[in-house]
């Protein structure tokens, strides 16, 4: 067997949450062009359903399952809608996220919860609820969720984004500890800035002055990540679990005035 052929999904059931755009959006076309049976799942039907018809035209197969990653019930109803289309999800991208701009000492308790809740509570009940159904069923499996830069690092004005994010990195190394033994490996991706609807407004402002500090001298694009993202989603990682990769071009290296 080539090294290249454990990067091959072919078969294989992946969920990608946050599907209807940026990173999702490209996950579930990369997870489908390499062979995956592939369930898009965001809040946006009509978005859901344009991709589903574009992986679909390229020769994949996808269903789209309208859900709030909230909703413990919409996502029971997407696992059940992936299960009679294709199967047992046996790869979950947790990659539904919201970012926010208030101060520490402003935040209103709503942005707190719901920008904790979206970045680290739906990520466990995803978790739960695909490794659940991945022991039931007796399969291995592969979960990836989808951290960031800022849960290693702080900026001003993104408390509750990067406490989620550090917390999401925690949750991958606890939930990879109870889970390897029983075959599903659970891993994350940091990546830097990315550039997509999550941050365009902002970096529209702030890009320039920020690629100074990438030691790639760019942005991120959505393509960087593929990768991390097929690693982690494979049999490639097979001996991976617990790990949080960081692809940021360097930016983390940096020291500032560095
Ligand atoms: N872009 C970057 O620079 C960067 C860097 C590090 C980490 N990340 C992380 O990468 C992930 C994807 O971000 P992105 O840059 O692709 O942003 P994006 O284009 O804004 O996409 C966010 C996705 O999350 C979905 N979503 C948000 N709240 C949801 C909810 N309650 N229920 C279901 N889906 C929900 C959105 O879909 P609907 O609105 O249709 O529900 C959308 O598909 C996030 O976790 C983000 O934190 C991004």
């Amino acid at each position: 067997m080539k090294a290249g052929d454990l990067f091959d999904l072919t078969g294989r059931v992946a969920l990608v949450t946050g599907a209807s755009s940026g990173l999702g959006a490209h996950f579930a076309e990369l997870l489908a062009e390499n062979g995956a049976k592939v369930v898009l799942v965001a809040r946006r039907a009509d978005r859901l359903e344009a991709l589903r018809r574009k992986i679909e035209s390229a020769g994949g197969q996808a269903i789209a399952a309208e859900a709030d990653v909230l909703d413990r019930e919409a996502m029971k109803r997407a696992f059940d809608a992936a299960e009679t289309a294709f199967g047992t999800v046996t790869i979950l991208i947790n990659n539904a996220g919201v970012t926010h701009a208030d101060r520490a000492v402003e935040m209103s308790e709503e942005v707190w919860r719901r920008v904790t809740g979206t970045n680290l509570d739906a990520v466990l009940y995803w978790a739960q609820e695909a490794a659940r159904r991945m022991l039931l069923a007796k399969k291995q499996g592969a979960i990836v969720n989808i951290a960031s830069v800022l849960g290693y690092g702080v900026s001003k004005g993104v408390a509750a984004y990067a406490v989620a994010k550090a917390g999401v990195i925690q949750l991958t190394r606890a939930l990879a500890l109870e889970l390897a033994f029983k075959g599903v490996r659970v891993n994350a991706i940091a990546p830097g800035f990315i550039t997509t609807e999550i941050n365009s407004e902002y970096l529209a402002g702030k890009g320039a002055e920020m690629t100074r500090h990438i030691p790639v001298g760019r942005l991120g694009e959505t393509r960087d990540l593929d990768g991390a993202l097929l690693l982690l989603a494979s049999d490639a990682s097979r001996f991976m679990a617990g790990t949080t990769i960081v692809v940021d071009g360097g930016q983390m290296l940096a020291l500032p005035g560095a």
